[in-house]
């Protein structure tokens, strides 16, 4: 059995707790609501304060919160000697915060474990990056109102390196960082608004001295318009393989 605290209590969080309800032990949210959900779907009141589960004896903390909550809380998370799962990758498209956090993981003896979210294949990207990777392109198509913008035609709403995607996007376009770590390359990146999608859309072409790759992911979203389904199951699947005495790469 796992023991696992989560901070933030969404829609990642939720299923975090209905599908480790007797391994999630403490819950954290700067928003209380949220907090007694998970409360409510493990039958257990777990609402804890950031400063007690970080003290408490975890093995894992699960990150689901926001770009914020990584660069201010997840350092703590680390120096308190926590291995954590980092869904909001975004935040570590900021390569200063990259370091740190990699300094405190490794000087705490724990692990920052990235699950592959909303898209896949980092593990196909990941090798082929040891061989060679000379050009990588993430093209992300979403409703606009997903995006938080008011327009009624297609039209592309940026295009530049991850970093920058980030910035502009910092809800939408985590999936730009987990493809630029598993590259060790920053992706170029093309973000179309397109209002008469409803799913999310991404699609990836990486070439180099393997060869070509084109990965399309056609996502339904979940009850956050936001976020995947197969984002946060994608959280779900890495903790299972922790536990698993197969890993597949
Ligand atoms: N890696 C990926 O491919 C991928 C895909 C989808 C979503 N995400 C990211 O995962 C995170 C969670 O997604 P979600 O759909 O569950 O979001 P959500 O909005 O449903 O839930 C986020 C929760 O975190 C809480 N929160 C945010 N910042 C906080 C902070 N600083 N301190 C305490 N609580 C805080 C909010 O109050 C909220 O309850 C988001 O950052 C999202 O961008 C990543």
């Amino acid at each position: 059995m796992m023991k696992i605290g989560i901070i933030g209590c969404g829609y990642i969080g939720s299923v975090i707790a209905e599908n480790f309800k007797d391994e999630v032990l403490a819950c954290y949210d700067r928003n209380m609501k949220n907090m007694e959900k998970i409360s409510k779907i493990v039958n257990r009141d777990i609402n804890c304060s950031f400063e007690k589960i970080i003290k408490m004896d975890l093995d894992l903390i699960v990150e689901s919160a926001s770009v914020e909550a990584v660069r201010d809380l997840v350092p703590k998370v680390l120096e308190n000697g926590k291995n954590v799962l980092i869904m909001s990758v975004g935040a570590l498209a900021d390569s200063q915060l990259l370091s740190k956090l990699k300094k405190l993981a490794s000087g705490n003896n724990c692990k920052i474990y990235i699950p592959h979210g909303a898209i896949g294949g980092l593990d196909a990207v990941k090798t082929a990056s040891s061989l060679g990777i000379t050009k990588i392109v993430l093209t992300t198509r979403k409703n606009p109102e997903v995006l938080g913008i008011k327009i009624i035609k297609e039209k592309i709403v940026f295009e530049g390196h991850a970093s920058e995607a980030v910035k502009k996007f910092p809800k939408n376009i985590n999936v730009s960082a987990a493809l630029s770590l598993a590259a060790d390359k920053e992706a170029y990146v093309r973000i179309i608004a397109d209002p008469s999608v409803d799913t999310n859309i991404h699609e990836i072409y990486v070439e180099g001295s393997f060869g070509k790759m084109n990965l399309i992911f056609n996502n339904l979203p979940s009850e956050n318009k936001r976020t995947s389904i197969l984002a946060a199951f994608s959280a779900v699947n890495l903790i299972k393989s922790l536990k698993s005495e197969i890993l597949i790469y």
